[in-house]
């Protein structure tokens, strides 16, 4: 259960500048509260003056790692003990990379950089597959992909909430005939949430899919030799009664 800190420390805020939409705090709550105290290791693109890395790192805990990514030269005056400045694109591969070499168990993404819809799909792109298997990628200030001035619209292909409708059918992709392979995000990702603002990745490895049906017990139920250990489906249920009612005629 939340106990409102991020909520106490925006709100009394004594450190840096930060700018936040006030409905975001709960969904931070929401999503991040499992990893504090537990040494987490978070990336946040988009710096500005320094001040949400200084709270995610009160609020994560001593011991976590707050990486900031900014293109701002400037940004990197706002590093100390436990929050690390790369300078740079958020986009660039090379970037990336030398960050994931440097921390190669990453737990958390959030993405307040440019907010326009190529940087927000290609650093998803670079950076999804090698978040820690229980990790978490959010999105922030989705709005801005409803406006042309960052590469969004309405039902624009480009935008990242189609992107992310795409995510959304690949998340299916067992369901689907073939029509979305099963990938990597698929075995890997339990959950995709729209906020107002916010889009929600998060990962855990997916187990294969049992459709299993729970009942009370019957006198007409297989017995446990002829169920063994596969899933029972509802028509090897049926023909086995079928099969026991015509034996009992
Ligand atoms: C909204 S501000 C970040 C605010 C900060 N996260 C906070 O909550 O206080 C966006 C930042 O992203 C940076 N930025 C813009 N385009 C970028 C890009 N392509 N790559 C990395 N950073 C970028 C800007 O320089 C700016 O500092």
């Amino acid at each position: 259960m939340s106990d409102g800190y991020i909520h106490k420390y925006f709100l009394n805020n004594s450190q840096q500048y930060m700018q936040k939409w006030i409905h975001y705090l709960n969904i931070y709550e929401k999503h991040l509260e499992r990893f504090r105290g537990k040494s987490p290791v978070m990336i946040e693109i988009g710096v500005f003056q320094g001040g949400s890395l200084k709270m995610w790192k009160d609020y994560l805990g001593e011991t976590s790692k707050i990486v900031g990514i900014d293109i701002d030269p400037k940004c990197k005056k706002f590093e100390e003990e436990g929050i690390e400045i790369y300078i740079g694109n958020q986009s660039d591969p090379k970037l990336i990379n030398q960050i994931f070499s440097n921390y190669p168990k990453i737990d958390i993404i959030l993405d307040d950089g440019s907010h326009k819809m190529k940087d927000m799909r290609e650093s998803f792109n670079l950076i999804y597959n090698h978040l820690s298997k229980e990790g978490v990628y959010l999105i922030e200030d989705t709005h801005t992909c409803y406006d042309k001035n960052y590469g969004g619209g309405y039902k624009d292909p480009n935008s990242f909430i189609e992107f992310a409708k795409n995510k959304v059918d690949e998340l299916h992709a067992h369901h689907t005939n073939g029509l979305f392979k099963v990938s990597p995000f698929t075995c890997s990702t339990q959950s995709i949430t729209y906020y107002d603002g916010i889009i929600v990745f998060e990962k855990k490895a997916q187990g294969t899919r049992n459709d299993l049906i729970t009942e009370g017990m019957q006198e007409t139920d297989m017995p446990y030799s002829i169920k063994s250990n596969f899933a029972v489906k509802r028509k090897d249920k049926k023909k086995f009664i079928e099969q026991k009612e015509m034996d009992e005629k």
